[in-house]
């Protein structure tokens, strides 16, 4: 199999590390800026025969040679600094999405594409509205990083194993952000009968702070080792059809009382892309914050250009 990863920053670059590491589809990386696709994935291919990966890495500054891959994420776009919020990449970020859009979709028509790039709800809405592809097979990536930081949170908390842990953090990928205590589990034991209702809550906001938390430390830009795991791992399912369930970034169409919206969502990867949207039984409670969530999503498209 084929993947194209679009921006060849540091999250494009990490996930494209991964996918070839895991041996898992050639790369071909592309990017605007001269030379840095091509670079870094020249130093991929010398790391082939150190790690023993079979598939190729090659960088290019044209769609050319991404033609007909399977899978083609798109990464490219600023990346925020501290003080920024996601949303503040909006204006900038919708320019370069609906540009690569089309470009991606005229070398790839039949591919399943992953959005990234920051605000990612509005982003993939975007990205929907520019490309008219079938639902299924435009998604993005926010959920499984989400809750990868909120199994960080509960085995930072309780001592435990990301292993023992199933985690759930859905909703908007920002600041209205929700997760899902009843259903993060340790050992099959929900969170919720394992800490205090104030531990549950400290555990929530370090998820939700999780990316601002990096950005703090780095100065320079965010995070990008977890989200390209996060890539790699929602590819993975795609290209293995493996039917897995996770917080995909998915179009909700009724589901949860929500419509017409991008959001992250229990969602079943294969290899038509998403499968099924799975619907969890939830308090009224518990749905009433999903739709507030959705609602905070709904006010960053009304700030999409024309
Ligand atoms: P970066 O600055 O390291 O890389 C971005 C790359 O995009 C640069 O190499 C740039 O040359 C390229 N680019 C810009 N315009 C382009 C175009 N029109 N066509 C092709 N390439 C283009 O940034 P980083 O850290 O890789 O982040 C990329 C995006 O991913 C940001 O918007 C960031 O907010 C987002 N992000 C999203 C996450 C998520 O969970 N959805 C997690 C982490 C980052």
């Amino acid at each position: 199999p084929k993947v194209t990863i679009v921006g060849a920053g540091n999250v494009g670059a990490t996930a494209a590390h991964i996918i070839a590491s895991k041996n898992l589809a050639d790369v071909v990386l592309v990017d605007v800026a001269e030379g840095l696709p091509q670079g870094k994935a020249l130093d991929m291919m010398h790391m082939r025969s150190v790690e023993k990966f079979t598939v190729s890495v090659t960088g290019t500054n044209d769609y050319e040679a991404t033609k007909d891959s399977d899978v083609v994420v798109i990464t490219a776009g600023i990346a925020r600094k501290p003080g920024m919020t996601r949303e503040d990449l909006l204006g900038v970020n919708a320019g370069i999405m609906s540009s690569v859009i089309d470009a991606a979709l005229e070398a790839s028509p039949d591919a399943v594409y992953i959005c990234v790039t920051n605000p990612l709800d509005v982003m993939t809405y975007l990205a929907y509205k520019k490309s008219g592809l079938p639902v299924n097979r435009l998604m993005g990536m926010g959920g499984v990083l989400d809750s990868s930081r909120l199994s960080f949170a509960v085995c930072e908390k309780l001592g435990c194993m990301p292993e023992d842990v199933v985690a759930w953090a859905l909703g908007a990928h920002g600041e209205g952000m929700v997760c899902w205590p009843r259903y993060t589990t340790v050992e099959g034991t929900p969170i919720t009968e394992l800490m205090s209702e104030d531990d549950v809550e400290a555990v929530v906001e370090r998820t939700v702070k999780g990316g601002a938390e990096v950005v703090a430390h780095l100065k320079t830009g965010s995070a990008y080792y977890a989200p390209g795991a996060s890539i790699a791992k929602m590819v993975e399912a795609i290209l293995t059809d493996s039917k897995e369930v996770m917080s995909v970034c998915s179009y909700i169409d009724g589901e949860y009382g929500i419509e017409d919206l991008y959001m992250n969502i229990p969602t079943r990867l294969g290899k038509n892309g998403v499968e099924e949207i799975v619907e969890f039984d939830l308090t009224d409670d518990e749905l009433a914050s999903l739709q507030a969530s959705a609602e905070s999503v709904r006010a960053g498209l009304a700030n999409l250009p024309e």
